[in-house]
């Protein structure tokens, strides 16, 4: 009878306090729960999404893109093209100017989907002291309102403002935020534009 009055109390007691103790958990962890999604909530709203789109033909761009890459964590994807640029060096001049010639808007195979992005950092190569004809599709096709599109370029010695009027024209009426953007084939150029600019 005593042994079984004694369980009793015990058993009142666990009740009361474990109840409690669980009651009071719950409550931090539905809180910490709710401070959670207010960050993220937060970071959402503040983050900048950013693409590096890029075309490398002999690999000089690829580099420089990949340097971007590691400085800002932005996604990447190497353009493809229809047609398919010749990798010799005389065939590929010999082809590039005769798209220039034409007014050619080669076809870019695997354009990914814009919509969470609001920064796209473009790179090509400076053939003839211009983009190569592939730019001019993409700011005919690709979906840039509100966006920004920072131009980077390497280059033997051409300086992105070579290219700059082409990218203006281009950007026209699009809606696109348009920066000067630089030429890549320096990282101290690379980061000092990141920095300048705060997309690091
Ligand atoms: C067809 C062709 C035209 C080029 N025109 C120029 C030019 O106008 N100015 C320049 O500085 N470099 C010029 N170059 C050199 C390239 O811009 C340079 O090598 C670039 O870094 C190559 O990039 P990639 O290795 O990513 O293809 C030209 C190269 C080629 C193949």
């Amino acid at each position: 009878m005593k042994k079984g009055l004694v369980a009793g109390i015990i058993a009142a007691v666990l009740i009361v306090f474990g109840g409690g103790y669980y009651v009071m958990n719950q409550r931090t962890t539905s809180a910490s729960n709710a401070s959670d999604l207010k960050t993220d909530k937060k970071t959402t709203q503040t983050s900048k999404k950013m693409l590096i789109l890029y075309y490398s033909n002999s690999g000089t761009t690829k580099i420089a893109a990949k340097k971007i890459q590691k400085q800002t964590g932005a996604d990447i994807v190497e353009m493809k093209m229809n047609p398919v640029y010749p990798k010799n060096y005389n065939k590929l001049g010999a082809f590039a100017q005769h798209q220039i010639d034409i007014k050619a808007r080669p076809k870019i195979t695997n354009l990914p989907k814009l919509a969470k992005y609001d920064t796209i950092l473009l790179g090509f190569p400076t053939w003839f002291h211009r983009p190569p004809m592939f730019i001019n599709t993409f700011f005919a096709t690709a979906k840039l309102k509100g966006k920004t599109v920072v131009p980077f370029t390497t280059s033997a010695s051409s300086e992105i403002s070579e290219s700059t009027p082409y990218l203006k024209k281009m950007a026209k009426g699009t809606g696109v935020k348009l920066q000067t953007g630089f030429r890549a084939n320096e990282t101290r150029t690379i980061t000092s534009y990141l920095k300048q600019h705060k997309l690091v």
